[in-house]
Formats: C-alpha cells, structure tokens, sequence
C-alpha cells in the first residue's frame, strides 16, 4: 500500500471538512448521543471554523492519501494555535483521525510520524495532545510511540463535559 502525507490548502476544504465529519462520526457515534455529535459536528467542524483554522499561520493540516483518496489527517498547532498550554516551546497534535477501514494499516503511524518530524524541525522541546479517556486504541497508540500522561482537563462534546488525558513526549 503506498500511502502518501501532503499539506491541505483552503482548496482542499470541502475533502477536509468531509475526512473531518467522517473519521469524527466513526470514532465517537457509539458512545455518544446523536444530539451532542450532531452539534460538534455542526458547530465545530463547519466550513467557516475550518477555513479560519487553515488560514492561522501557526496550524497545519496534512492529508494522508492513498491512490488520490484521502485516507486520514493530522492537524498540528505551535505557539498561539495551541488549544492549551501555549508554550513556543510545544507542538500540538490536536488531531490524528483515520478511516476505520485503514486503522492497523500504518496510516496513523504515518501521520503521527511526520507531526514527530515538524517538531524536530522547528526544534520543540516537546509533543502534547489530549485524548478522550474512553479512546482506548488511540491512548494506547500514543503509549507505544513513548507519550506520558501530565495532567487531564474538560473537553465540550456537545453538551457533555468529558475528560480528556493529556500526554507528552520530550523530544
Ligand atoms: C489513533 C489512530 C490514528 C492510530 O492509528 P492505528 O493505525 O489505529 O494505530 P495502530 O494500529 O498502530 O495502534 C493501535 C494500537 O491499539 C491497540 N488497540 C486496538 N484496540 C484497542 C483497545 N480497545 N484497547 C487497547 N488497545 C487497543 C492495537 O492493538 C494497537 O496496538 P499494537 O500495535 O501494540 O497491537 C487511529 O486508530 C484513529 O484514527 N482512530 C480514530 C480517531 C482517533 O481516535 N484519533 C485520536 C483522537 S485523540
């Protein structure tokens, strides 16, 4: 399988908004109730949230492609982009999503590489991210590639407030 990672651009959109919904919906539909999807989906994930993301210089998005279709992405975030913490010594990975029918199939693994890869280029002490609590395959991805729990905050599905763990990797 030859799998391939480019940068998103704003006329990349409608593929980015469309991954966005699809990996979101995948990951999280079961254990969430269809209003509380409804509205991230809606809300957070909608063209002129996505465009305003795309055009901050401190967030990148890459698509992972495999023959032309878009398989999975990565959005990363330095300096003020960052969601917290905020430290221009950090790189975030806010999000890691592939489809379902591609997970165990190096994809992520892919992904993830090349935040790993940007970090060291722009000389980050550090990689964090937060992760839901009941993502049980996504914590223990984080854990093989060496990321350590450092603390938890509250994050909005919806109306629900769930728990997200949050981890680091020293660089
Ligand atoms: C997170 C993600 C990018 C990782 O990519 P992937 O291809 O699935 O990763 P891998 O298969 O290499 O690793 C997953 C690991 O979790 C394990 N795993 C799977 N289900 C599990 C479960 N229920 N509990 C614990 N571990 C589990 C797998 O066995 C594998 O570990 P191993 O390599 O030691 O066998 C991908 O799963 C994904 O896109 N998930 C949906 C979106 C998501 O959750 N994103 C993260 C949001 S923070």
């Amino acid at each position: 399988m030859n799998c391939e990672i480019k940068r998103v651009t704003q006329d990349d959109l409608d593929q980015l908004q469309q991954i966005s919904r699809q990996t979101f919906s995948e990951t999280f539909s079961a254990k969430n109730s269809a209003e509380d999807m409804k509205k991230y989906l809606e809300e957070e994930l909608a063209v002129e949230k996505l465009t305003a993301e795309l055009s901050d210089q401190n967030s990148e998005f890459y698509f992972a492609t495999v023959d032309n279709r878009v398989v999975g992405y990565l959005k990363v975030n330095s300096g003020l982009a960052q969601t917290e913490l905020k430290d221009d010594n950090g790189l975030e990975i806010e999000r890691i999503y592939v489809l379902k029918e591609y997970h165990g199939k190096r994809v992520g693994q892919l992904l993830y590489d090349h935040a790993i890869h940007m970090a060291r280029q722009m000389k980050a002490g550090y990689v964090w991210l937060g992760v839901w609590e009941e993502n049980p395959r996504a914590i223990h991805f984080y854990k093989k590639n060496g990321f350590v729990e450092f603390d938890k905050h509250v994050f909005k599905l919806g109306d629900d407030e769930q728990t997200d763990i949050m981890m680091k990797l020293h660089l």
